[in-house]
C-alpha cells in the first residue's frame, strides 16, 4: 500500500460490552499494511455527511501477515462525535481512511521488565504489547483500574495472558501504589496508560519516590512530536528528492512517495528504520541511539526523527 492515506475496510465489527466495540479493519484492496509494533496508534478520518473527525485508537493487535488491525472503541458517555458514529453507524463493509499508523508509545526494548498501568479504554495499548511480551517472555506485571460492573469484561479481554501477573482492581479497591512501585527490580520500565488524573496521579507518584523520567512513560496521543519545521530528504542512492511536510514523519514522507522502507514499531524504539546520514544534522527522537551514535548524527531513526536544517542526505 504506497497511497499517503490507508484506505481501509471494516471487515468485523463486536460489541464487546454496551459502551466498547471492537472493529477488526483490513486494507480495502485486500493488500499488506504498514507494520506495527506494541502502542502503534491509527489515526481515523471519519466522515458522516458534513461532520468530520480525526481520532486515534491504539492497535490493540495487529496481525502476523499484516492483514488486519484491530482497535476497540469506547463510546464516550455523551458524545456526538467520533466514538458514537463508530458504535451507531460504522458495519463490515464500511471504507475509512486513516493516517499510516504512529507511535508515541513504543515499548522500550531494554527493559528488564515492564510495569504496565491502565485505567478503563487505557488498557488497548498493553493489549499490543501483551501480545509481544507473551512471545519474548520478558517479565510484566500489570495493574488494571475499571468499573465493578466492567470487571468480568477486562477479565475476558485478558484472558489469553497470564493471569499470575495481571491484576484487575474495580474503583473502590485499595490499591499500594507506593509499595508495587517500590518492589520493581532494578531496570524496570514503567507505562501508564487511561484517563488523566490516573496518569497524573501514578507519575507523580514514581517520580516522588525516585523513578527517572527515563524510565516511565505515558500515552499521548496528538502527535506533539510529529512534526516540526518542513524540510528535504535527498535519498542520494534512489537519486530521489523527498520533501517532509510539517504534520510529516520523514518514514510517512518516504512511504507517500511510494518507497518501503524497513520499520517495524514506528515510535524511535526497536531499531529496524535506522538509516545512515550521509550529510546534514538529525534532530534525534527516538529511544534507540546511544549518546555517542547521536553525538556522530551519522544515523537517524526515520520513524520519528528530523533534519535540524532545511536538507538531509541520506544513504537510501
Ligand atoms: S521503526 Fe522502530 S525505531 Fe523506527
Amino acid at each position: 500500500m504506497k497511497a499517503a492515506k490507508l484506505h481501509l475496510r471494516v471487515r468485523a465489527a463486536e460489541t464487546i460490552a454496551p459502551s466498547l466495540k471492537s472493529f477488526t479493519l483490513e486494507a480495502a484492496d485486500e493488500s499488506e499494511l504498514p507494520a506495527t509494533g506494541p502502542g502503534s496508534h491509527l489515526r481515523l478520518a471519519l466522515k458522516n455527511g458534513s461532520h468530520g473527525w480525526r481520532n486515534a485508537y491504539s492497535i490493540a493487535a495487529a496481525s502476523p501477515d499484516r492483514r488486519e488491525y484491530r482497535i476497540i472503541v469506547r463510546r464516550a458517555a455523551y458524545s456526538r462525535g467520533g466514538s458514537a458514529f463508530l458504535h451507531e453507524a460504522v458495519q463490515p463493509g464500511h471504507l475509512i481512511e486513516a493516517e499510516f499508523p504512529g507511535n508515541l508509545f513504543p515499548m522500550v526494548q531494554i527493559a528488564r521488565k515492564h510495569l504496565l498501568v491502565s485505567g478503563g479504554i487505557g488498557i488497548t495499548p498493553f493489549l499490543s504489547y501483551l501480545g509481544h511480551l507473551k512471545a519474548l517472555g520478558t517479565p510484566f506485571e500489570l495493574h488494571h483500574f475499571c468499573r465493578a460492573e466492567e470487571v468480568a469484561i477486562f477479565e475476558n479481554l485478558l484472558g489469553e495472558y497470564d493471569s499470575s501477573r495481571i491484576f484487575i482492581h474495580p474503583e473502590a479497591t485499595q490499591f499500594d501504589l507506593v509499595e508495587t512501585l517500590r518492589t520493581q527490580p532494578l531496570g524496570a520500565h514503567l507505562y501508564v496508560c487511561g484517563p488523566a488524573e490516573l496518569m497524573d496521579l501514578i507519575i507523580a507518584t514514581a517520580r516522588a519516590h525516585g523513578w527517572p523520567a527515563s524510565k516511565y512513560h505515558s500515552e499521548s496521543f496528538g502527535g506533539v512530536h510529529a512534526g516540526g519545521a518542513p524540510f528535504v530528504a535527498i535519498l542520494q542512492r534512489a537519486g530521489v528528492e523527498v520533501r517532509v511536510g510539517e504534520d510529516q514523519t520523514l518514514l510517512e514522507a518516504l512511504e507517500a512517495a511510494g518507497l518501503e522502507p524497513s520499520c517495524l514499531c514506528r515510535g524511535g524504539a526497536c531499531g529496524e528504520c535506522r538509516t545512515e546520514v550521509i550529510e546534514g544534522v538529525p534532530e534525534h527522537r527516538d529511544h534507540y541511539l546511544d549518546a555517542n551514535e547521536r553525538a556522530t548524527n551519522r544515523a537517524i531513526m526515520i520513524c520519528v526523527s528530523r533534519a535540524m536544517g532545511d536538507r538531509i542526505v541520506l544513504d537510501l
